[in-house]
């Protein structure tokens, strides 16, 4: 079993009247002006961000607002937001939204703390030693940045999207309402539910086997969050559910999900060259490359697939042949992907064939110049980026 650390600092506040909550615990973190952060429109459209702003109103907190976050959030905005909250004085940061929102949230945060460019801390060249707080009223559960220590940002000068993980960067609270979700459409919430289990995935395929709680746990979420995506696309106010979908997401990616197994995270590094050239949802993307991925890698570990395939997928083992039973694992997978509406390879992604100079480029980002890998199940380099894209063509 490897040795781990366990940090989940982020408060969280859940339920019906959850958002009630924002002003006393924007006090409780030391926030005495804050900027409020949010995307496009849907909260503006739900009333969501008029509620936040009349609540910190009450309870006597200056506010200023920065909107106009996209999915795949954008380095200019959050230079914008650094200029304002300098500007202002602003000493916390409350993302209204998505992961995107609450990623754009974080890089404006430690970008405040510093004197140069924030994007060198995304290349690597700089490690942020302080940030402002962040904290968020989450509208769509899917990359649980509202309690991980992630964030993931796009420079357009490029298409380079890159991420940052650090402890530093997990969110004081967060606020969950399940109510707030009923508004997502249905591309937005399979999306929503396949980046979240990919979260824990990336995590479960592993050649650790030897941690039977973090496996068990793993498989029960991902059951659950199967289970529950289909009663919210029939009922999308199907309250239970939207919660179960609301909760599940911070749990398989707030390191739950992790303890005592190393991780993988080749299918999110390949996923973030597509969403970083393509502008597409982040979710749907990993599904695109998903089922390439396992069939490419499943021989580091093929008891792990078996044992996905069949306490997951609900495919009878066939003790004679762990092979056809993995492989019929991943085959369920991409069937229930098609059910919930999701692409299963990257024409059904992007609607077109990739071309191999496309193929070339994200290799060529991915693999960070030829000089990086990607994944711990199989250390792929950039051949075996290159084959698994290519397999993932459609
Ligand atoms: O902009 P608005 O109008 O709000 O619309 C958003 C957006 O178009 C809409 N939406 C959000 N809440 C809604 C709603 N529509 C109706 N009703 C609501 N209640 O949903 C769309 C997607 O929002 P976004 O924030 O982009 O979604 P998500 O949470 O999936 O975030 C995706 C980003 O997170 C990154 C991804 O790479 C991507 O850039 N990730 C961040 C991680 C992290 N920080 O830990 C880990 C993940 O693996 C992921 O890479
Ligand atoms: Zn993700």
């Amino acid at each position: 079993m490897q040795d781990f650390k366990f940090y989940a600092p982020t408060e969280v506040a859940f339920g019906r009247q959850a958002e009630e909550q924002v002003a006393p615990l924007v006090k409780k973190y030391g926030g005495t002006k804050v900027l409020v952060h949010y995307g496009g429109q849907s909260a503006i459209r739900s009333g969501l961000l008029d509620k936040i702003c009349g609540l910190l109103d009450e309870g006597g907190i200056p506010f200023v607002k920065l909107g106009g976050v996209v999915p795949n959030p954008r380095l200019s905005l959050a230079k914008k937001g650094i200029d304002l909250c300098r500007s202002e004085g602003v000493d916390f940061i409350l993302a209204v939204g998505g992961g995107s929102v609450i990623d754009s949230a974080k890089c404006i945060a430690y970008g405040l703390c510093m004197d140069g460019d924030v994007w060198d801390i995304y290349l690597g060249k700089v490690k942020p030693t302080a940030m402002v707080p962040v904290a968020s009223v989450l509208t769509i559960p899917a990359a649980g940045s509202e309690m991980s220590w992630s964030s993931v940002i796009t420079n357009e000068d490029g298409d380079v999207k890159l991420g940052y993980s650090d402890d530093i960067s997990r969110p004081k609270f967060a606020i969950m309402n399940p109510e707030r979700t009923f508004t997502l459409p249905p591309y937005q919430t399979a999306a929503g539910v396949t980046d979240m289990m990919m979260h824990t995935m990336e995590r479960y395929f592993t050649k650790d086997d030897d941690m039977d709680i973090t496996t068990d746990l793993a498989e029960a979420l991902l059951r659950s969050m199967k289970n529950a995506v289909f009663a919210v696309l029939k009922n999308p106010e199907d309250y239970r559910y939207r919660a179960q979908i609301m909760w599940g997401g911070s749990l398989m990616h707030n390191g739950l999900t992790g303890c005592g197994i190393s991780d993988d995270w080749a299918t999110h590094q390949l996923e973030h060259e597509l969403s970083g050239m393509f502008d597409v949802t982040h979710g749907a993307g990993l599904a695109a490359v998903w089922p390439s991925w396992a069939r490419y890698v499943m021989h580091e570990n093929l008891s792990r697939f078996v044992r996905f395939a069949v306490n997951v997928m609900d495919v009878p083992n066939d003790f004679t042949d762990p092979e056809a039973t993995a492989l019929k694992g991943i085959e369920a997978m991409e069937r229930f992907y098609h059910d919930i509406g999701m692409p299963i390879n990257i024409r059904e992604l992007i609607g077109r064939e990739i071309t191999d100079d496309e193929i070339r480029e994200m290799v060529r980002k991915c693999s960070r110049n030829y000089k990086s890998t990607c994944g711990r199940l199989k250390v792929l380099h950039a051949e075996d980026m290159e084959a698994i894209y290519h397999m993932a063509k459609g």
